[in-house]
């Protein structure tokens, strides 16, 4: 997708964070934006910061609910127009700790929006965008812990990997429609992540994870979270450029490469030297559609 010019972009968890940044790239090139999101006040408080002149729509919506999306995507059809780029970003974060101290409540929450709100915004917008026919492109926002794990994000991280599973799955479906369907794997961004998701947690939910405090200003306390978090207006470009490209993978942050090299590196070497018998090795050519890896094979694999 070259030009964003009055393209409907709709975009979960736009209220704050890298949502809100993504929304803000794709109105400064030109789209109308809705940005739906579960926070009332943090939707009124969005609204205000796009520039001069944007199309912008608040609009209610709790992304597990499947019938609010429907009637979510409805209003904004209705005033903006077709749904031309989902992005289904809104998420929520549980404090690091180990999975065996997970609670039911604590999974059901997690995978019901990191993952369940994903599948929700895809059931309902994708066959819209199929009958249309005019194209239009998808974003996921995973992490870098859809890619790596063993920072003690279990949940989160499963939810995630899952999440990339479905967007490749997806990209390779909506080829023959000309919808581009992108991963998006930010690594630390300055955001709200800590605190919406403590606010939009079901009160009294029982939980095996306790938040630890801010960090103080003491000396040898932490550098603040803004030197070493990239601000999500930067992440909103990125993504505007995965669009543009129709990247499967959009990433963020360089200094990740070693451990996503380390995890391809395990894969690869996880593989038999085994000699192949000519049925299987014709078996595997046909069975994965590789279209969707078409560039990476296009370089050849490092071995
Ligand atoms: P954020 O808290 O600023 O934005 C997330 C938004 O999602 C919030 O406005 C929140 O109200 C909304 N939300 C939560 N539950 C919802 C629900 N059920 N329905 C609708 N909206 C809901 O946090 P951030 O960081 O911008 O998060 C956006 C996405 O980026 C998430 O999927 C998160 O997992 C991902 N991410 C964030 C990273 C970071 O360092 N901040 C790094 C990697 C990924």
């Amino acid at each position: 997708m070259d030009d964003f010019k009055g393209k409907v972009a709709f975009i979960t968890g736009g209220a704050s964070g890298i949502g809100r940044g993504i929304a803000h790239a794709l109105a400064r090139a030109g789209a109308k934006v809705a940005i739906a999101d579960i926070r009332e006040e943090a939707l009124e408080r969005a609204v205000t910061t796009f520039p001069k002149g944007s199309t912008v729509l608040a609009v209610k919506l709790d992304v597990t609910d499947r019938k609010a999306w429907v009637r979510a995507v409805d209003e904004v059809e209705e005033k903006l127009g077709p749904i031309d780029i989902l992005c289904n970003n809104a998420g929520i974060a549980l404090p690091r700790g180990p999975i065996a101290n997970a609670t039911y409540e604590d999974w059901d929450w997690c995978l019901g929006i990191n993952l369940g709100g994903a599948v929700n915004g895809v059931a309902t917008v994708v066959p819209r965008m199929i009958k249309r026919g005019a194209g239009g492109h998808i974003v996921n926002t995973a992490s870098v812990g859809a890619l790596v794990a063993g920072a003690g994000e279990g949940i989160y991280s499963t939810a995630k990997y899952a999440l990339a599973g479905l967007t490749e799955e997806l990209r390779s479906d909506l080829m023959q429609h000309k919808i581009g369907v992108s991963l998006l794997c930010p690594g630390p961004t300055q955001t709200e992540l800590f605190a919406s998701s403590d606010a939009v947690r079901p009160k009294g939910s029982p939980t095996g994870y306790v938040r630890p405090p801010a960090p103080g200003q003491k000396p040898g306390a932490p550098p603040p979270m803004s030197n070493i978090t990239m601000p999500p207006d930067e992440v909103g470009e990125k993504v505007l450029r995965g669009i543009r490209r129709n990247d499967l993978f959009i990433l963020t942050h360089p200094e990740f490469r070693h451990l996503i090299k380390a995890r391809c590196d395990a894969l690869l070497s996880a593989i038999p030297n085994d000699p192949i018998p000519a049925p299987r090795k014709k078996f595997g050519d046909e069975l994965v559609k590789d279209v969707i890896y078409a560039e990476q094979i296009a370089k050849g694999s490092p071995q």
